[in-house]
Parts: structure tokens; sequence; C-alpha cells
């Protein structure tokens, strides 16, 4: 069924998600309250739906009806008829409080309001409603229009009914959706801190090189990108802040501390690939760090970050973030890991994880590495995850 969609925010995120529901043949209304921010959300998603036609991937035709399906507008009260309207403005809660009251009061009593949020938990945004119960979470990835995954977060207030249509109308975007619960970094943002924080301390100490623990990744894990290679492309002041929210909300679990190296290189303006220098120089003819190729010192650090990884899986299943499919489906589809985490423990069994986890911790005696309860369970029963 064809519905109208608010999107509120044009920004990165806001203009991808209108282009992806309007790709799915709703009509859809972008609102923000910089003209200027509109009109280049616009030029964005015409030149996108121009690259999709020359691919062959849209014909012309679908792309003259997606673009006359999408409308721009200052004015919140362009929401009145929607369906579902989603928010993608700033990440501060007084600010999405302000939306949220205004728009609460400009749409239907049916209308469905959601949150793109990656940091703020969806009950302290929903607390300002009059009606929480028809607000969650829909968490997209960046950029929204390729990558796959949504994550929808119903929050405390948040009805059953409201959480399965949001599930059901996003399945029919092209995405892979999965439900997690309100609590820090949802699935993804989460479950990922090892891939940075562990090659991180492995740097720190000294261990290896950056160029060296991303190769152990690449090459022996078979990841797509290697830590800091994937920093860089991120933003070092965005993967460090993404790391900063979540310690803290974690209420300071040293397992996400952030790192000083990460934090040094954000304050020395190394941001990534953006400012042409992270942790890698991306100046025109500057030298490429040669790796090590010490098979077995990568199989050392390839295994250190793995069982890191699946211990933090682990821990979003105990704490039923999600269940075991939905956090594999999360991973493979949200930030493109080889393997789901939770099959991977599988095949390497939970006692070999169990194992190199309780050497970590007796060489450490840091709370970072305590194995998770249920991987012990797991690996003491011999069971799977994924049954
Ligand atoms: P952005 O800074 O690119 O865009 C924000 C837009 O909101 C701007 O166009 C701004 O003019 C507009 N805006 C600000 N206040 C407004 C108001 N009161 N009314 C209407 N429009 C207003 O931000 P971005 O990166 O698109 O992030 C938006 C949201 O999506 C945030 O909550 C962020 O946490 C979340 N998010 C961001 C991701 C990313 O990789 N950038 C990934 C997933 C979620």
């Amino acid at each position: 069924m064809k519905h109208i969609i608010g999107v509120v925010g044009a920004g990165t995120m806001g203009a991808g998600i209108a282009q992806v529901a309007a790709q799915a043949g709703h009509r859809v209304v972008l609102t923000d309250t910089n003209p200027d921010q509109l009109l280049r959300a616009e030029q964005q998603i015409n030149s996108s739906l121009e690259k999709l036609v020359q691919k062959g991937k849209v014909t012309a035709e679908n792309a003259a009806t997606i673009q006359q399906n999408l409308s721009y507008s200052t004015q919140l009260s362009d929401h009145s008829e929607a369906h579902l309207v989603i928010e993608a403005i700033v990440e501060n809660l007084a600010v999405k409080h302000q939306v949220f009251e205004q728009l609460e009061q400009a749409v239907s009593q049916t209308c469905i309001l959601a949150s793109n949020t990656s940091s703020l938990s969806i009950a302290s945004i929903g607390a300002c409603l009059k009606d929480a119960s028809r607000f969650l979470g829909i968490h997209f990835f960046n950029p929204a229009t390729l990558m796959p995954l949504v994550e929808v977060i119903p929050g405390v207030a948040t009805s059953a009914t409201c959480t399965a249509q949001i599930e059901g109308l996003i399945n029919g975007w092209h995405k892979t959706v999965v439900v997690c619960k309100d609590t820090p970094g949802f699935i993804v943002n989460r479950v990922a801190r090892p891939f940075y924080g562990e090659a991180l301390r492995i740097y720190e100490e000294g261990i290896a090189d950056f160029a060296t623990i991303d190769w152990a990744m690449t090459q022996l894990g078979g990841f797509k990108m290697g830590p800091f290679t994937l920093m860089d492309y991120i933003g070092n002041d965005i993967n460090y802040t993404v790391t900063e929210t979540v310690f803290a909300a974690f209420y300071f679990d040293p397992r996400f501390k952030p790192s000083f190296t990460q934090k040094r290189h954000m304050e020395a303006g190394f941001l990534g690939r953006k400012t042409g220098r992270g942790f890698y120089d991306y100046a025109e003819g500057s030298a490429l760090l040669k790796p090590s190729t010490d098979s077995v010192l990568g199989q050392e650090i390839f295994e250190r970050i793995l069982v890191m990884l699946i211990n933090e899986a682990a821990d979003a299943v105990l704490m039923q973030v999600g269940s075991p499919a939905a956090i594999d489906l999360a991973m493979t589809k949200g930030v493109n890991y080889p393997k789901g985490l939770l099959a991977w423990a599988d095949e390497l069994g939970a006692s070999w994880v169990l194992e190199r986890l309780e050497k970590l911790f007796a060489e450490y005696g840091e709370d970072r590495y305590r194995p998770n309860a249920l991987l012990r369970r797991k690996a003491h029963e011999q069971s799977k995850f994924i049954l």
C-alpha cells in the first residue's frame, strides 16, 4: 500500500531516507527549517536518480514519477496528511522535543512518529509526546540509499501494533529490518565497538602498527576493511564520539572505554579521508604503510579482535537487545561483516572463544575482557547460539 511519508531534516540522512521512501513508491514530503538545505537535498536526490537511470537500475519514466512524488517544504504543517513521519534533524534532545511537540499537533491521530537518532534513547525522545505509543526509532545507516539495514526500535511506551506496522512497511522498502531493544548503540553501534576499540588497544600496546592490524583483519579475517581504514573512512571525530557516547551510556563499562590514540588524532584534526589525513596519510604521493605479514602475529590479532566482537554479540543476546538471528543479520547487513558473529562463534565453538577470552582476562586482569555469561553457558552446554 502506498502512503504519504514525511521526513523532517534534509541533511545527510533525511535526504537519503526521503529518496528511499520515494523509490518504494510513496509520496514523500521532506521538510527542513533551512531552505538552502532543502535545495541541496533536492539536487542530491535528482543527481542520484540520474545516476540510477544511467546505470539502468531505474527507468527514466520511473525516475520522473519518483521526482513528482517528492515535495520540499519549510513547514512542519505540511506533514498533516502523513501516515508516518521520520525525524532526522540534529542529535540534540531539546531540539528534537521542540520538533516532536509541534509535529504531534500537525499530524493526524493515527500517524506514526519516528526518530532516526543514533545515540539518544527512544524513551527520552518520546517522553515529550502526549501519545508515545505511536512513536519508535527507525535507524537507517549512512548512506541510507545504499545500506540495506534498518534497526527498528520500540521504546517502553511503543505499542506492539506500531512496531509491527513499521516492520512490515520498511521491509517493503528493499531494506532488511531488525527489531532491537532501546539500549545504547542499539545493535550495530554497540556490537561493533570492539572492532575499533580492541584494534586501537593492540596498537597502543605496541603489538602491531595500523597497517598490520588492518592486514590481519582483511587478509586473515575476511573483513572488507580493516579497523583503521574504516575509522578513517567514517571520520575519527564521528567514530570517537559514538564510542564516548556508548561508554557513558553504559555507565562507563570498561568494555567500551574510548582510546587516547583516537582522541589525539581527532584533536589534531587527523579526522581521516575527509581531512586528507587520519591514521593514514591520503595526500597524493604519500608512501603507503607496509604491513608486517607475519602470519602468527596476524592470527593473534585477528582472533583477539574476533573473540571480543563475539563476546559483545553474546552480551547483546543475553540482554535481549535482539535475537541471535537479528544480531547476525545486523552485523552482516549494517557493517558488512563477512559472517554473523554468533554463527562464527558456533563454527569455532563457544569453548574455543571462551578459552581465548579467559586467557586475555587472566593476563590483563581487566574487566574489559570478562567473558560473557551466555558464552560460558554455551561453552559448558556445548550448544550453539543459532539453532
Ligand atoms: P545533518 O546535520 O546532515 O542534517 C540535519 C538537518 O536537520 C539539517 O539539514 C538541519 O537544517 C535540519 N534541522 C536542524 N534543526 C531543525 C529543526 N528544528 N527543524 C527542521 N530541520 C532541522 O545530520 P545527519 O547526519 O543527517 O543526522 C540526522 C540524524 O540522523 C541525527 O539524529 C543522527 O544521529 C542520525 N543519524 C546519522 C547518521 C550519519 O551517519 N550521519 C547515521 C544514522 C543516524
